[in-house]
C-alpha cells in the first residue's frame, strides 16, 4: 500500500478516537467532581458554588447571587454528557427548583443568567411545561429594566465606577448580551414578539456604543435616560477605559452568535464573527488560545482608572472563563459560517483547557477549571476555579460532540 494512503488511514482512525476520548474523558471527569462538589454542599440549604477562597475554602453564594444558575445549569450539562445518569437528573432539578423565586427578580439584569442557565437546560432536555412558565415570567421581570428611550436594558441600579468616584446613570454593559436570549425563548414559546423586539433592540444598540470600529469593546456604556444618549463609555471589570476586558468581548461573540441563530440578521453574524477574529487574531493572545484577562494589560496608551502596585501583583493572569465562552460560542459560529478555522480554534482552545495546566486535579474542591480571573480591579476572584468558567466549557463539550454526532 502506498505509504501516504497508509499515512491517511492511520490519521483517520486516530481522530475520530481523540474526539471521542477529549469528550468521555471530560464527561468522566465532570461527574466525578459534580458528585465530590454535592457531597461538600450537603446540608447547605441555599448556596451555591462560586469559586474558592484563597485558603481554599468554597465560596458559595445564595440564589440571589448572579452566579447562582451555573451549577445547577453545570449539572444538567453533565447529565447529557453522561448518558443521562438518574442521579444526575435528581439533582439538576433539585438545584433548578431552589431557583424559583428567581422568577420574579427585577433589581438588576443577570436573571437571564441566573434563569437560563438553569431552567433553561431543564426546559430543553425535560420539556417540562412548569419549567417553560416560570422562564416566561423571568422574561417579564427582565422587560421591566428596559427602557424605550435609552433602546436598552439596565445593567445595574446605583452602582459607581471603578474607586466609586462616578454614579453610573443608566449603565449598559457587554455582559447584558447574554441575558437576550431568555427573551428570544419567551418569544418562540409565547407567540408575544415583544420579548424578542426588547433583545434586538438591545443587541443593536450594544452594537453602536459598545463594539469599537475595530470590533473590540467597551464594557460599559453609561447612558442618559432621558435623551437615551451614551454619557461615558468606560471599564468596570477591564485593565483601562479604553481598553478590551477578555470576557466582555468572550459575552459579545457568544451573545451576537445567539442573536444571530435567534433572529437570522446578518448584522449580528458580521458582528459575532469580526469580535472573534479581533479575539483569535489578536497578538496578544497566548499560543495556548487562553487570553489574559484583559488584551491591553500594562500597554502604553491604556491607563488603569486605579493604582495596581506591580511589586505586589501580577497583573498577567489567565482567564480561563473568557476562553470557555469563547469556545462553545465558537463551535456555533463555526456551524453557521462553516468556517473552519472557527471550529479548529474551538478544539485548540477545549484541548487547552483538558490539559493539566488549566484542568483541576481529580477530587479537589469540585471544580473543573482553575486559573480565571472574575474582577481584577474589584480585587476578587484573581486566579481561581469559577462557576461560569465549569458552565461554559460544559457546555462546549457538548456543542462538540453534537457536532460530531452529525458528521
Ligand atoms: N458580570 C459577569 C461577569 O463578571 O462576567
Amino acid at each position: 500500500m502506498n505509504k501516504w494512503i497508509l499515512i491517511s488511514l492511520l490519521l483517520m482512525s486516530w481522530m475520530p478516537t481523540q474526539k471521542i476520548d477529549l469528550v468521555q474523558d471530560n464527561a468522566k471527569f465532570a461527574d466525578k467532581q459534580m458528585r465530590f462538589m454535592l457531597q461538600q454542599l450537603d446540608g447547605s440549604k441555599d448556596s451555591f458554588p462560586h469559586s474558592i477562597y484563597p485558603e481554599g475554602k468554597l465560596k458559595l453564594v445564595d440564589i440571589y447571587g448572579w452566579t447562582s444558575g451555573f451549577f445547577p445549569g453545570s449539572l444538567w450539562l453533565t447529565y447529557e454528557l453522561n448518558k443521562k445518569d438518574t442521579f444526575l437528573l435528581r439533582e439538576a432539578k433539585e438545584w433548578t427548583k431552589k431557583l424559583e423565586p428567581i422568577k420574579d427578580l427585577t433589581s438588576n439584569h443577570d436573571i437571564g443568567f441566573m434563569m437560563y442557565c438553569s431552567y433553561g437546560n431543564a426546559y430543553r432536555i425535560t420539556k417540562n411545561e412548569a419549567y417553560k412558565n416560570i422562564l416566561i415570567q423571568a422574561a417579564n421581570s427582565l422587560c421591566t429594566r428596559f427602557n424605550p428611550k435609552v433602546g436598552c436594558i439596565k445593567s445595574w441600579d446605583n452602582a459607581y465606577t471603578i474607586g466609586k468616584k462616578v454614579y453610573y446613570q443608566y449603565p449598559v454593559i457587554m455582559d447584558n448580551m447574554m441575558n437576550l436570549e431568555l427573551l428570544c425563548f419567551a418569544s418562540k414559546v409565547t407567540h408575544n414578539p415583544k420579548y424578542k423586539e426588547i433583545a434586538i433592540s438591545h443587541a443593536d444598540k450594544t452594537l453602536e456604543n459598545n463594539i469599537r470600529s475595530d470590533y473590540s469593546s467597551f464594557h460599559v456604556v453609561n447612558y442618559d435616560s432621558l435623551t437615551g444618549k451614551p454619557l461615558f463609555k468606560v471599564t468596570h471589570q477591564g485593565y483601562a477605559n479604553n481598553s478590551t476586558w477578555a470576557r466582555g468581548e468572550a459575552w459579545g461573540i457568544y451573545g451576537f452568535t445567539m442573536m444571530y441563530r435567534e433572529t437570522k440578521q446578518q448584522r449580528y453574524l458580521d458582528a459575532a464573527c469580526n469580535m472573534a477574529n479581533y479575539f483569535l487574531n489578536n497578538k496578544n493572545l497566548p499560543k495556548d488560545k487562553i487570553p489574559y484577562w484583559d488584551f491591553n494589560i500594562s500597554l502604553l496608551g491604556y491607563t488603569p482608572p486605579i493604582h495596581y502596585d506591580t511589586s505586589k501583583v501580577s497583573l498577567f493572569k489567565r482567564d480561563a472563563s473568557s476562553a470557555a465562552v469563547v469556545c462553545s460560542a465558537l463551535f456555533e459560529l463555526y456551524g453557521f459560517t462553516k468556517q473552519e478555522h472557527y471550529y479548529k480554534d474551538a478544539v485548540a482552545i477545549l484541548q487547552s483547557l483538558s490539559s493539566p495546566k488549566y484542568r483541576n486535579n481529580e477530587g479537589k474542591n469540585g471544580f473543573l477549571l482553575n486559573h480565571s480571573v472574575g474582577n481584577f480591579p474589584g480585587g476578587y476572584d484573581i486566579d481561581v476555579p469559577l462557576c461560569y468558567a465549569d458552565y461554559y466549557f460544559l457546555e462546549a463539550l457538548n456543542r462538540y460532540q453534537q457536532l460530531n454526532k452529525k458528521g
